[in-house]
């Protein structure tokens, strides 16, 4: 029986009876792919998925097939959140001396959207190996990853869609002038600990506005991740017809991945849990983007 398999997990030897995009060399094709050429061409089309034939393809797709493809898949995911986390941490430095290259996050971007697209689950699940020190990296990519996962639910272009990704992964960058030990603290902060944490995203916005290449969309974000809709977020304390649909998705997506994932004061809660939460409250986060976002990841 045909396979329906993620582009990326296409191997030599794999007989495709369809790659899933219309309109390219591929469209009607079907083949032996016998050449590395061959599987970068599948990989740069806007397909996500092919169509594997077992019976023609002159490698093992049958037999340990399911659970190889997902280990490859996850070791790929591995390496991806490992590249990030340091191309996002070389940014996060150069943000420091003033000397941002927004668009060097652009392929990392378009590597997160490309992983999450193939399985936003893995995706999720190996950023959740994160190690403490390394934790707002980590968080930044998850975020990023379900913002774009978002925008192209909501049909976003690509363009747009990118530019979502590169600003949740600087969102939290004036999380660099909290001290780690404020961060990674168990129980409760101390008021004054408190003001501190609640000044990231003033300080974030700060930095980036100083590097003088940062869009008016990633400083807005920055700026404005934690306002709620009723006006009792943080900084300014904007009210919801202030609040512009990128921010709201922004915050959704901060929100949603702080809950589900592990903290260092507590456990994770499941999507189902987290989305629940989220749209109870109404008078915080946008409904509806709460509820596209259960369409992607409810279990
Ligand atoms: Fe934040």
């Amino acid at each position: 029986m045909v396979r329906r398999i993620p582009k990326h997990l296409v191997r030599k030897g794999m007989f495709i009876e369809s790659v899933e995009c219309p309109d390219t060399e591929f469209s009607g094709r079907r083949f032996l792919v016998q050449s590395d050429d061959t599987l970068r061409a599948i990989l740069a089309t806007s397909a996500t998925y092919a169509l594997v034939n077992p019976q023609k393809s002159t490698v093992d797709i049958d037999g340990a097939a399911p659970s190889t493809l997902q280990a490859e898949e996850r070791q790929r995911t591995i390496e991806t959140v490992a590249q990030a986390t340091q191309t996002l941490r070389g940014s996060f430095d150069a943000v420091r001396m003033g000397q941002l290259q927004v668009e060097a996050l652009n392929p990392v971007a378009d590597e997160i959207s490309d992983r999450i697209e193939a399985s936003p689950d893995i995706f999720l699940k190996v950023t959740r190996l994160k190690s403490k020190d390394k934790g707002t990296y980590v968080h930044s990519l998850a975020v990023s990853a379900l913002m774009m996962r978002l925008a192209r639910s909501l049909g976003y272009a690509e363009d747009a869609m990118r530019e979502l990704g590169v600003a949740g992964l600087l969102h939290d960058v004036g999380k660099l002038m909290v001290p780690n030990a404020i961060l990674n603290k168990n129980g409760g902060l101390e008021a004054a600990e408190r003001r501190v944490v609640r000044n990231h995203p003033e300080i974030g916005y700060r930095l980036l506005k100083e590097q003088g290449n940062v869009s008016e969309m990633i400083l807005d974000i920055c700026r404005y991740h934690h306002e709620a809709l009723d006006g009792s977020g943080y900084p300014a304390g904007l009210k919801a017809d202030r609040i512009g649909p990128e921010i709201r998705l922004a915050t959704v997506c901060d929100v949603f991945e702080a809950l589900t994932s592990t903290r260092p004061y507590k456990r994770p809660w499941t999507a189902r849990d987290a989305l629940n939460w989220m749209f109870d409250r109404e008078q915080l986060f946008d409904k509806k983007m709460v509820i596209r976002l259960g369409g992607i990841f409810a279990d």
